[in-house]
């Protein structure tokens, strides 16, 4: 025999009785409620991301600063940069200074005792760069094949003195990188003081004196 169901008593539903129950809140989570929960998740992930991103920043462009920094003699950085042709004007960097050093005149051979309270580096042969590409902040590297500072950011390039060479054509850096009062002791020691900081000068049109032309075309595009 086959089971019987039992009728189920129908109740009849008003107008003002199906508002009330469409009114009810629903048990669980509404699809909008879903909808709005991963919205703000999304943004919750979006807004520490930025957070810890800034403060990383932040902390890579102060770490350091203010603080004297002794190099060493020419001879020191060699030592630690083996391979690297920083005899013939490739900027070496110091991390502890954030900054790159760097020979003004390869054919002087080496730095040359004195002051330098504006970090020009001509009288002393030798320049300290800081490492803030002065558009947003990036580092620029430095190129093995043509000598040139490449920003990995926006694009943005320097000779290897830290000149911007006029033109868009340069990346959108609004002037040369910044650079630090530097000394060279008796004996010979290079010593950065990263609390002492003169703005880059503004870019040079390529072909005229004061911007160091490329080694080669096309180097570390
Ligand atoms: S941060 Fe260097 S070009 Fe933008």
């Amino acid at each position: 025999m086959r089971d019987v169901i039992p009728s189920v008593p129908i109740e009849a539903i008003g107008a003002p009785a199906l508002r009330a129950r469409r009114a009810q809140q629903v048990g669980g989570l509404s699809r909008r409620t879903l909808l709005r929960r991963a919205i703000g998740a999304g943004f919750g992930v979006v807004a520490i991301e930025w957070v810890a991103g800034t403060l990383g920043f932040a902390w890579s462009a102060v770490a350091g600063v203010g603080a004297k920094v002794r190099v060493g003699t020419l001879d020191d950085l060699l030592l630690t940069n083996p391979g690297l042709p920083i005899r013939e004007g490739f900027p070496a960097y110091v991390l502890a200074a954030r900054a790159f050093v760097v020979l003004v005149d390869p054919a002087k051979g080496g730095w040359s005792p004195g002051l330098d309270a504006i970090g020009e580096g001509t009288a002393l042969n030798v320049r300290a760069l800081s490492q803030r590409c002065p558009h947003l902040g990036c580092r620029p590297n430095p190129c093995i094949e043509d000598f040139w500072f490449h920003c990995p950011c926006h694009q943005s390039r320097y000779d290897r003195l830290g000149i911007k060479p006029a033109g868009e054509a340069y990346g959108p850096a609004p002037h040369g990188m910044d650079r630090y009062a530097i000394e060279v002791d008796a004996s010979g020691a290079l010593i950065i003081d990263t609390g002492t900081i003169t703005l880059g000068p503004l870019p040079i049109a390529l072909g005229q004196p004061g911007v160091i032309p490329p080694r080669v075309q096309g180097g570390c595009v």
